[in-house]
């Protein structure tokens, strides 16, 4: 039996010829391929101007620097993300104030967020994850209130909504990665979208070395920017999965259903589904809790040993040894603990057969019993 891994990018022949093209063309970073790839996010986000990135790591380290955040500045995020969401407010010397999830959406709790807000508090960064999307009203609502600015880490969330809205489309900073993983990739890759009162040019700036060019071919370097570009060779395949966009959501959602529909009439006792959202999430990943009682590793195993592959995305922060030796320690963020402990991602991915996801709950069902 051919083994399913637990996602599969979804790649077809016209996307292959095109990056072929750009091999072919003599000119393979970023050039003539980005820009139509962002302007094809730029339409996607209603006409908010946005830049694509190498990575969206880079997208969130960019963000922060345009968002202000100095040495020192609080910046609040949730434990339960991947890491790379709190290694960037290291990154640029600021301090990672975590707060705990809801339960219910696994997102940070917006509550104690609220509370965590503080003078020296400069920028809260939210985290769709699993592509469900954190409330944004009550999340500009509290932004508004406190004077703070959010970068949105819709790294997980492209092809999501909230409530009819597209994530991008509103909002302040909203980052997204393109990594192989997600719903719409370019291999590596992200895109960052601009709110109205920052300026493209330095975004673009801080994505290459700080450098403009001159009319008259010299150069002038203002800040210290990255080198956190896109390559065409990459926009290519991006090209090609954005006309996709809709139908890869659509398919995700189906199969979704079925996981629900399937451990609804079968249940596995102590398996606890996720959060249910059918019409904001775009599904990144399907990801139900163990049984208390399960040893993950050995479920992993036993999953592995039917030709399925299971993922976990991810175990809470805090409890790296980089972030205890930050002063973080278990029983900080209970909630993120007992979720990041339990988390499994099934197989969920466009070109899964319905018969997949019934031979996935079927050995999820049998491992146990
Ligand atoms: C929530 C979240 N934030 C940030 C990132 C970073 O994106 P990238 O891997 O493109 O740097 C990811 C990617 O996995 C992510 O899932």
């Amino acid at each position: 039996m051919n083994f399913l891994p637990f996602t599969r990018p979804s790649i077809d022949e016209q996307t292959i010829e095109s990056v072929a093209a750009v091999l072919r063309s003599g000119w393979i970073t970023s050039g003539p391929r980005v820009k139509e790839f962002e302007a094809a996010l730029y339409s996607y986000c209603g006409g908010r101007p946005v830049r694509a990135f190498s990575s969206g790591t880079a997208t969130l380290q960019v963000a922060l620097t345009l968002a202000g955040v100095q040495p020192g500045d609080e910046v609040i995020t949730t434990p339960l993300t991947w890491v790379a969401t709190a290694n960037v407010i290291l990154s640029a010397q600021a301090k990672p104030v975590l707060v705990d999830i809801d339960p219910a959406t696994r997102n940070v709790d917006l509550k104690l967020l609220e509370a965590a807000i503080n003078p020296k508090t400069k920028v809260l960064i939210p985290v769709d994850l699993a592509g469900l999307p954190v409330d944004r009203q009550q999340l500009y609502a509290i932004a508004g209130r406190h004077k703070v600015r959010v970068i949105e880490d819709a790294a997980q969330a492209f092809g999501a909504s909230w409530r009819g809205e597209p994530i991008g489309r509103g909002g302040d900073f909203v980052s997204f990665s393109f990594h192989a993983n997600k719903n719409l990739t370019t291999g590596e890759g992200g895109a960052l979208v601009l709110p109205a009162d920052i300026d493209p040019g330095l975004c673009e700036r801080l994505r290459l070395q700080g450098v403009s060019r001159l009319g008259d071919g010299g150069m002038e370097v203002d800040v210290l920017g990255g080198k956190f570009n896109l390559t065409d060779i990459a926009a290519a395949i991006g090209l090609g999965q954005l006309p996709r966009l809709e139908a890869f959501t659509a398919r995700r959602r189906q199969l979704a259903q079925r996981y629900f529909s399937r451990f609804e009439q079968q249940p596995v006792a102590g398996l606890e589904l996720p959060p249910r959202d059918f019409a904001n999430s775009n599904w990144h990943m399907f990801q139900p809790l163990l049984p208390d009682t399960t040893d993950r590793g050995s479920f992993i195993a036993a999953m592995s040993k039917r030709g399925i592959g299971v993922g976990v995305h991810y175990p809470a922060l805090h409890l790296f040894s980089l972030y205890r030796g930050l002063g973080f320690k278990p029983g900080d963020f209970p909630q993120a603990e007992r979720v990041g402990a339990r988390t499994i991602t099934l197989p969920l991915f466009p070109a899964m057969a319905d018969s997949d996801v019934d031979r996935v709950c079927e050995a999820v069902a049998e491992i146990l019993r």
